[in-house]
């Protein structure tokens, strides 16, 4: 096997034993100033930081099409996704295609465009940037939050769940 071939395989190995690691599902908006159009990415990778200050983090692909403005504009807001949202997930998940529906956002204060429904989101400014390999890291401090609802949106194994507490999962396996 060519150690390309090799080099694949462990990249396509590594994504599906990550994909053992559940997490939420987000989408990460700002404003792109140059084109005066919002961008947005469906992101995974976001996770807590720090309490004092109010860190997050999350990271973006290097090739992404947002991954410029994403990782320079001093606000930007991320949405946690509630289980009802997966057309949502899935359209902006997809390069490059127009994501944004004139009536599907909001403009903040600060400009940055926010969606009208979200488990909750997070209002940010950029903290620092940092390289990870074929990603950015990047680290924002929380400005804001607010609450939505729902049931939470789960990625899980390459695909979408929500969250069951175990003892309904008991009880649905003892029904069965
Ligand atoms: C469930 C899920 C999670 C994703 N998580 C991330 C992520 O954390 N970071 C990232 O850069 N791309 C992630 N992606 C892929 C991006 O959403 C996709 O590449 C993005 O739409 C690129 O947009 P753009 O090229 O138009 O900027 C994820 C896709 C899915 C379906």
């Amino acid at each position: 096997m060519e150690a390309t071939q090799q080099q694949q395989l462990a990249k396509r190995e590594l994504r599906d034993v990550l994909g053992t690691f559940a997490t939420g599902v987000t989408i990460v908006t700002a404003w792109d100033e140059g084109a005066n159009a919002p961008v947005g990415v469906t992101a995974s990778s976001f996770n807590s930081v720090s309490l004092d200050p109010p860190l997050v983090l999350w990271s973006v692909g290097k090739q992404a099409l947002s991954a410029d403005v994403l990782t320079t504009n001093e606000r930007f807001a991320i949405h946690v996704l509630n289980a009802e949202q997966t057309d949502l997930a899935n359209r902006f998940a997809k390069s490059g295609t127009d994501k944004f529906g004139p009536t599907d956002y909001a403009r903040d204060t600060n400009g940055v465009p926010v969606l009208p429904d979200f488990a909750s989101r997070f209002d940010c400014q950029l903290e620092a940037v940092h390289k990870g390999g074929d990603h950015l890291i990047i680290v924002g401090r929380v400005m804001s939050i607010e609450r939505g609802g729902g049931e939470p949106l789960v990625f899980h194994d390459g695909g979408f769940a929500t969250a069951v507490p175990l003892e309904l999962l008991a009880e649905l396996k003892r029904g069965a």
